[in-house]
């Protein structure tokens, strides 16, 4: 990452919003989006559909090193094909957990992550942006919300874009990912020393994205102006 490039990374466990969060603070600011979880199911997906078990490691690491992905105003497309919802399943998103905790497979993604720090300024979303992928970055927000509020808003999505969902099921999943992501060896999630925390439970997305935007006008002075018939 150059230096000159500002970045700021939001990580934290699964549900806590900051994929919308990075999405909407990115557009506010006119800067790049590193949706980070994006490659690590992509490569789950790519592993399942190789059909050779999640315990190869070594071959894990080389399909990771390996992907074909192209993005394409919102498209996702592995070796030519839309996975743009496919990856989004729950189980896609137990499959990443399960190869993002492989050291070979987080070392083959760390540059490819990297490079998406350009200008004017990257919002990085995932679980190490602030510890390992950008540890200078000028910003870090570690945004968490409770399990049960995080079930409550997967459900919710899932539902809108029509794929099944159950809700004693998806509290389980999320508390058995969240517990893997915690405690693995390499690169687990917890907050950076630096990083800022921001409960979410109680807060609307949008009070969420005007703390994160006030943060980054003190740290970077991008513009920022408070939402309409607010006082500060
Ligand atoms: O954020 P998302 O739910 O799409 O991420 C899917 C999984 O990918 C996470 O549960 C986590 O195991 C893994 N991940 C990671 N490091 C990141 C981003 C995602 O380990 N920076």
């Amino acid at each position: 990452m150059s230096d000159s490039v500002p970045v700021i990374t939001i990580d934290g466990p699964s549900g806590s919003g900051k994929g919308t969060v990075t999405g909407r603070v990115a557009e506010r600011l006119g800067w790049w989006v590193l949706d980070s979880g994006a490659l690590y199911r992509l490569v789950g997906y790519a592993v399942e559909q190789a059909k050779i078990g999640f315990n190869d490691q070594n071959k894990i690491s080389e399909i990771a090193s390996k992907l074909n992905v192209k993005f394409d105003h919102g498209v996702i497309r592995l070796g030519g094909i839309d996975v743009t919802t496919a990856i989004r399943t729950e189980t896609a998103g137990n499959n990443a957990s399960k190869v993002a905790a492989m050291p070979g497979v987080r070392q083959a993604l760390l540059d490819w992550q990297r490079d998406y720090a350009r200008l004017p300024g990257l919002v990085a979303d995932g679980r190490d942006m602030g510890t390992t992928v950008f540890p200078d970055a000028g910003l870090k927000i570690f945004l968490t919300a409770s399990a049960a509020e995080r079930a409550q808003r997967r459900y919710k999505q899932l539902k809108e874009k029509g794929l099944p969902a159950n809700l004693a099921a998806l509290t389980a999943e999320i508390e058995e990912r969240d517990a893997r992501d915690r405690n693995r060896a390499v690169s687990p999630l917890v907050p950076a020393a630096d990083a800022i925390e921001i409960d979410s439970t109680a807060l609307t997305i949008e009070n969420v994205v005007e703390r994160v935007l006030q943060q980054a006008h003190a740290v970077y002075a991008t513009p920022y102006r408070p939402l309409s018939g607010r006082q500060n």
